[in-house]
């Protein structure tokens, strides 16, 4: 399938940086310096910057989203944000299983899954995270991994519910560290995984589907890795906070 029928989705993943105050700032920024897309953007802010990332990119092609999501609606568990905290806040995307959730805060494949289908039900679009270690792509078992990682994500979710998932392929040695995967890497990887939900949701689904490449993503390689086929967008990290940067790497998605 032509990739250009598929929604390029460029996402900045602000991890613990900026303020509230910050964050209106950096948005203003960012909506002088992105302007007409070529793709979808989203920016994702912390849980305290999104009231005003929501009211601050009215009107603007910027969506928003949160970098986490608990998977009960409500109850008793302390310091956490449900789905529907989100969406009543005007939130649209969330996301799941970044590679330091699961790092420092032992997130689970299996809670990947149970917050993937909570965001699901809440009306969110989901970005799922996946990827493998540097000794885990030394032992050679990178596609298996991400596989696992996937399928057991997408458990439980339905075909019409998949078109409001978004895979992100994040080798963890890759994120923070300057160091980026070859285009040629991320596509090989990127392509199994729109294999592994051919193999589950059919070929029309995989070939609908949303793949995103994170790690090191910047201005200076993001249109290299955008050519390639299975390479739709791009989770952003570092570069997400500088709005130069940034609007340099949606534009080389909108390409
Ligand atoms: P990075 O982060 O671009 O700073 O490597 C990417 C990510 O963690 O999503």
């Amino acid at each position: 399938m032509n990739k250009q029928l598929r929604k390029a989705v460029i996402a900045g993943n602000w991890k613990m940086n900026k303020t509230p105050t910050e964050t209106a700032g950096l948005i203003g920024q960012l909506k002088s310096a992105v302007q007409n897309p070529g793709c979808e953007v989203v920016i994702c802010t912390p849980f305290t910057s999104l009231p005003c990332a929501v009211d601050a990119t009215k009107g603007s092609c910027l969506h928003v989203g949160a970098e986490n999501v608990h998977f009960e609606a409500s109850g008793a568990f302390t310091g956490e944000i449900s789905a529907p905290m989100l969406t009543d806040l005007g939130v649209e995307y969330v996301i799941v299983g970044h590679s330091e959730r699961r790092q420092y805060f032992a997130e689970t494949d299996q809670t990947v899954n149970k917050r993937t289908l909570a965001a699901l039900a809440a009306g969110l679009k989901v970005i799922v995270c996946v990827g493998e270690s540097l000794g885990q792509r030394e032992e050679g078992v990178t596609e298996e991994l991400v596989r696992l990682q996937v399928k057991i994500a997408l458990q439980g979710v339905t075909a019409e519910a998949l078109k409001n998932v978004i895979i992100a392929y994040e080798p963890v040695w890759a994120i923070g560290t300057g160091r980026t995967a070859t285009a040629d890497q991320a596509q090989e990887v990127c392509a199994a995984i729109r294999r592994v939900v051919g193999e589950l949701y059919g070929q029309p689904a995989a070939d609908g589907l949303t793949v995103q490449y994170g790690g090191s993503m910047n201005a200076g390689n993001a249109a290299e890795l955008l050519s390639k086929p299975d390479v739709d967008g791009g989770l952003i990290g570092g570069a997400s906070l500088k709005a130069d940067a940034f609007a340099a790497i949606v534009e080389a998605a909108g390409r």
